[in-house]
């Protein structure tokens, strides 16, 4: 279902909904603390509107595989011609097609809400994640905006970013550390680490 209600939206997603303030994108990008040369996975990559800002980090050197459930979504990131190391790969983050601790970090950006069972998603993620890298989940509206929002489309109503404790409990279960969670007016950022040893 929510494949075909994002594929749905891929031809009016830029225009209409994808965050345009590019200000804040940054903003939110230079928060991630990406290294150049780091290979990242992007999940709920959708149109592409976060790869360049994450670009602008990790640099020429750096590796993105960039995975969304909805091909059509997919596809306006692909035919944009983005500069940079990336794979486009039709997934869900619930099986994420890709062997062993690969990534310096998960960045979900503007997607997590969406993913239908979380602490599968979060199983999936630390999987792929090296010992000592990150998992980010950020937005460029405050937690309390989103689920507003999200409350009064019918298709997404039950796709929310959970409150803080419930957030800390969903990592913490799923073995993640190092949790920080930062909700404020038009922001949100929850930081997480996968232990050295596991
Ligand atoms: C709100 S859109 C955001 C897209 C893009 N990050 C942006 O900011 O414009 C959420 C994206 O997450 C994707 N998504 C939802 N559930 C997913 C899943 N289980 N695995 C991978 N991608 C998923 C959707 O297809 C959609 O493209």
């Amino acid at each position: 279902m929510i494949r075909a209600y994002f594929n749905e939206r891929a031809d009016i997603w830029d225009e209409t909904v994808a965050e345009k303030d590019t200000a804040k994108l940054e903003r939110m990008a230079t928060r991630l603390n990406l290294k150049p040369g780091f290979k990242i996975l992007d999940v709920g990559t959708g149109t592409g509107v976060f790869l360049p800002f994450i670009f602008g980090k990790i640099g020429q050197d750096g590796q993105v595989i960039a995975i969304d459930i909805a091909d059509e979504m997919l596809l306006k990131a692909k035919v944009k011609g983005l500069p940079g190391n990336i794979d486009y790969l039709c997934a869900d983050v619930m099986e994420i097609p890709v062997v062993g601790e690969v990534f310096d970090a998960v960045v979900c950006y503007s997607s997590f809400p969406h993913f239908q069972d979380k602490p599968k998603a979060f199983a999936e993620m630390l999987r792929v994640i090296k010992p000592g890298g990150s998992l980010m989940i950020c937005h460029t509206s405050s937690r309390a905006h989103i689920n507003e929002i999200h409350s009064q489309i019918p298709d997404v109503r039950h796709d929310i970013l959970p409150a803080g404790d419930d957030m800390q409990l969903l990592l913490s279960a799923a073995g993640f550390s190092d949790i920080a969670i930062e909700d404020d007016s038009d922001s949100y950022l929850a930081r997480a680490s996968k232990p050295q040893m596991v």
